[in-house]
């Protein structure tokens, strides 16, 4: 049966005692509303074990927001993704579109962090997204297809494993979300592309967010679509009340 998540990435926000406040107000928020979908929360690497003693873990998922390519060894500041799950995180984002444009993050590199990840026991939310130019170039269908890839060379079984967050770049951080039809079209779309690869029931199980300037006040228009099972929020996971407000459009 296909989940519903919301999931928060609170990216490079909140200092450590910050981050344990917040935390615990979600965890608090979650408990009392038992909402119909699953919430987790993505924290900076510093915060996981601090966040993780301040959550209740069976009403709030803990995500870390990176790993490295690399198991252990000398890759000096780097998080292996034994180190993220010897946290209690559940979680990692991979493949986000600030860390392949920034970070310079490959196919390669993700390839390597997805295997580790789910190696090490870690759920994926895996994230694809086309940027402007290619949306006005209307080529968003190909730009996802290709970096579908790096998913789609994993088993049946460990691709279970996988939550898939489509978030158009000229949504993230802008005010600018898709529309809902925008983003049904794309979701059914790569939903399409799953059940050719590995059959109809394992796309129907599989989980598909959508990213990109979601809040309160759209998010139950987006949710209501049905090939979207949630989002992957960034500014509005930084307050508690923005958050469950999405979390509560299921
Ligand atoms: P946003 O970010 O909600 O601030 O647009 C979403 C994301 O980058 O995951």
């Amino acid at each position: 049966m296909r989940k519903n998540i919301v999931a928060g990435n609170w990216k490079m926000n909140t200092t450590v005692p910050e981050g344990v406040k917040l935390a615990a107000e979600v965890s608090e928020a979650v408990k009392a509303a038992n909402p119909k979908c699953e919430v987790v929360i993505g924290v900076p690497f510093t915060h996981l074990t601090a966040v993780k003693n301040a959550i209740d873990s069976n009403v709030l998922g803990l995500s870390a927001e990176n790993c490295a390519d690399h198991t252990k060894g000398a890759y000096t500041g780097e998080v292996s993704a034994a180190m993220v799950a010897s946290t209690g995180a559940n979680y990692v984002i991979l493949g986000h579109s600030e860390r392949r444009t920034y970070y310079g993050e490959t196919v390669e590199m993700l390839d390597e962090k997805v295997k580790l990840a789910l190696e090490n026991g870690l759920k994926v939310i895996f994230c694809i997204g086309e940027v402007l130019e290619e949306r006005e170039a209307n080529k968003q269908n190909e730009v996802v297809a290709e970096q579908l890839k790096s998913v789609f060379s994993l088993s049946a079984e460990d691709f279970g494993k996988i939550v898939l967050a489509y978030e158009p770049v000229w949504a993230i951080g802008t005010g600018k979300t898709a529309t809902s039809d925008q983003a049904e079209e794309i979701h059914a779309f790569i939903r399409g592309l799953i059940a050719e690869k590995y059959g109809k029931q394992v796309a129907e199980d599989t989980t598909i967010l959508y990213g990109g300037s979601c809040k309160p006040s759209n998010a139950a228009e987006l949710f209501s679509k049905p090939d979207v099972d949630g989002g992957l929020i960034g500014g509005a996971s930084l307050k508690a009340e923005d958050f469950m407000g999405i979390v509560n459009a299921f």
